[in-house]
């Protein structure tokens, strides 16, 4: 099936909609090569016939189709190295300082906001196990999310296939952490039993998950436009601890977005914490 510029218009429309990711007008390969056999599939002429049918709403499954193949789900194991250094030696022990001034102080939650396949949320739930051979006395959460039902599902599952596991992963890590199953590699119950996957669509409002110490928000708002992103991490600081500490992408940097975050560099990987604004009357 052959792309217009109408069915251009008409996806990359749906897909801002949808999920706040920007196709421009050099997009039409992309909407071809992942969206030309769903729109077959459900019987449309035209990528434009295609939107028009996920609009009309009558179906939450193709809806959740196009999500699942317009979204870009790469990912590895501690990718980029630097920020989990970062985490391990800075935001790690400094976070359980700050808690241990707080009613809370055994508890730590982590937030992996694009975690895709579940590579990103695991290697945090590693570093922890890796640098805190008590971290059982505490109560560690850290929540997953994405928005594509396909990529939480396969997240939950804890499972790799070989070339995933060889992405990222040392073989003592591999040893330490995963047991052989079925042709690839599960990630064992006690790394497991740190993490916590569940479908959200950045978009929507996400106030209700409650407070962070810790946020990975890496390589998602780079697909996104400059407002829909600049409101993704006002949205953010609102659910960080005073204290918190936010990593994004490597290629990505908030320093756009005015006074809301304070960059700081540690261990080659710059993390940013949010600075809270000034009472009024001080
Ligand atoms: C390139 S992956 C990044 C994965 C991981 N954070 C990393 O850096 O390796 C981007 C992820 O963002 C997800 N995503 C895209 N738009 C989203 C949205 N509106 N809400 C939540 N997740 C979204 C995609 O499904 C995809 O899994």
């Amino acid at each position: 099936m052959q792309v217009t510029a109408l069915d251009i218009e008409a996806i990359s429309g749906l897909v801002i909609d949808l999920c706040g990711i920007y196709l421009d007008d050099s997009k039409g390969y992309l909407i071809e090569s992942r969206l030309g056999t769903l729109a077959e599939k459900h019987g449309c002429r035209s990528f434009a016939e295609l939107a028009k049918k996920v609009r009309m709403g009558g179906s939450h499954a193709l809806k959740d189709e196009v999500i699942n193949a317009i979204t870009t789900n790469e990912t590895l194991f501690y990718r980029d190295t630097t920020p989990f250094e970062a985490f391990a030696f800075k935001a790690l022990p400094e976070s359980f300082d700050a808690r241990a001034r707080s009613g809370q102080p055994n508890r730590l939650r982590i937030w992996s906001a694009a975690a895709s396949t579940g590579q990103e949320a695991f290697s945090l739930a590693m570093t922890i196990m890796d640098n805190m051979p008590d971290y059982r006395r505490y109560d560690i959460q850290i929540l997953g999310t994405d928005i594509s039902e396909k990529a939480i599902e396969r997240a939950s599952r804890g499972w790799f296939a070989d070339h995933e596991i060889h992405r990222g992963l040392t073989p003592q890590q591999l040893a330490k952490y995963f047991r052989p199953d079925n042709g690839g590699w599960r990630v064992i119950d006690e790394v497991r039993s740190l993490v916590q996957f569940r479908r959200l669509n950045l978009l929507e409002p996400f106030i209700h998950l409650g407070k962070f110490d810790v946020v990975f928000c890496r390589n998602v708002a780079i697909y996104f436009t400059p407002e829909t992103r600049a409101d993704l991490f006002r949205r953010i600081a609102d659910v960080m601890t005073e204290t918190g500490y936010l990593f994004v992408g490597s290629a990505e940097s908030l320093g756009d977005l005015g006074a809301r975050f304070i960059p700081h560099l540690h261990c080659r990987s710059v993390y940013y914490r949010p600075n809270l604004p000034i009472p009024v009357g001080r």
